[in-house]
């Protein structure tokens, strides 16, 4: 049996190489050796105010991404989280043994309603609940993710252990897989800073449809610092990122990175950089132009992807009713 994987992405802003790299690069690895599900999380983007007409086209981008990514449909669930009501039941149980003072921990929460806290909506609080349910509901093993969702799927696997101590064996028990080069890129304005998509700066991310025209201004323009060696050195934020990027994207190891540009300056080294990155990203880029040149195909897709999820998840919700004793 292979093991049960599960992940996530918000269709909001544009999705950027800090995804790609963190997450989505691994879900296609992983449809070799796991058995996987991928949801476009639409429920999560509402927790903030959304314009409904981009909301729309954004699923169908982010879909469009993951299928240009390599996410096969026919070995991989790809669907809409809206389309299967029964995460959202699930949250709800949920919600009802979670305590407030384990929701109140979360760091990104904290840093997403920033001083506004009065003000934001209480879904955005609420956000991980959501996100517990949609990975309890699936049994799943292996949640692989950036290192920003870690304590996200922490969460989930407390909950699900909170609620087997009373009511018995009901979840299994989810792990989050965290990349060992990648979890974490940061914004190419500010290094000290994740890359994110509600940032807004047009210098920040490299986004996954980007022109080469595009991603060799930003990288040219990325922060770096007054030394000159090019070395993965943690204590140097900038180039330790950009030389991150480079790693990953070029396959090549960081010994082999740091002899490569030894005695070459940081133009030297971004125009490179940017070399590979752009054609790191043709390939998707090209395959996500043909699937988009049918918008009937990305939805019949979404919709297949619907179908196979629900019974799944519907199993799931009615093990857990029947163990609270509703209906
Ligand atoms: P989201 O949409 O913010 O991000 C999607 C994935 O990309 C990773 N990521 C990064 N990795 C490396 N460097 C970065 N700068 C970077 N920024 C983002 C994220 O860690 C994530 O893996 N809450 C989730 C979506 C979600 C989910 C789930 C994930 C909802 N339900 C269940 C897993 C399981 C989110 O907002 O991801």
């Amino acid at each position: 049996m292979k093991k049960r994987v599960f992940s996530g992405i918000q269709p909001t802003g544009d999705i950027h190489i800090g995804n790609y790299l963190g997450a989505i690069k691994y879900w296609v690895a992983m449809q070799e050796n796991y058995d996987n599900i991928f949801c476009i999380v639409d429920l999560h983007a509402v927790t903030v105010p959304q314009d409904p007409k981009i909301l729309h086209r954004k699923i169908r981008e982010v879909s469009g991404l993951l299928l240009a990514a390599g996410i096969d449909p026919k070995r991989s669930i790809l669907f809409i989280q809206s389309h299967v009501c029964a995460h959202s039941e699930l949250a709800w149980l949920l919600n009802c043994f979670i305590p407030m003072g384990w929701m109140q921990r979360m760091t990104q929460f904290k840093e997403k309603s920033g001083t506004q806290k009065e003000q934001v909506s209480v879904g955005l609080f609420d956000y991980p609940a959501l996100m517990a349910a949609d990975i309890l509901i699936y049994d799943t093993q292996v949640v692989p993710v950036g290192e920003d969702q870690k304590q996200h799927v922490e969460l989930a696997r407390d909950t699900a252990q909170r609620f087997n101590s009373i009511y018995g064996e009901t979840f299994t028990l989810p792990e989050p897989l965290i990349p060992n080069v990648g979890a974490r890129i940061m914004g190419l304005d500010d290094p000290t800073k994740k890359m994110s998509k509600s940032e807004t700066g047009t210098n920040h991310a490299i986004n996954l449809l980007d022109t080469p025209e595009i991603i060799r201004a930003k990288f040219a323009r990325a922060t770096t610092d007054s030394l000159r060696e090019i070395r993965f050195d943690e204590k140097r934020p900038g180039i330790y990122n950009l030389l991150t990027i480079y790693q990953t994207f070029s396959g090549r190891s960081k010994e082999e990175i740091e002899a490569q540009f030894e005695g070459k300056g940081y133009g030297d080294f971004k125009k490179a950089l940017a070399e590979v990155v752009i054609e790191g990203l043709r390939p998707l880029q090209e395959r996500y132009k043909e699937l988009t040149a049918d918008p009937t195909r990305i939805d019949a897709i979404l919709a297949e992807g619907a179908e196979r999820a629900r019974p799944l998840a519907a199993k799931t919700l009615e093990r857990v009713q029947k163990k609270i004793g509703l209906g």
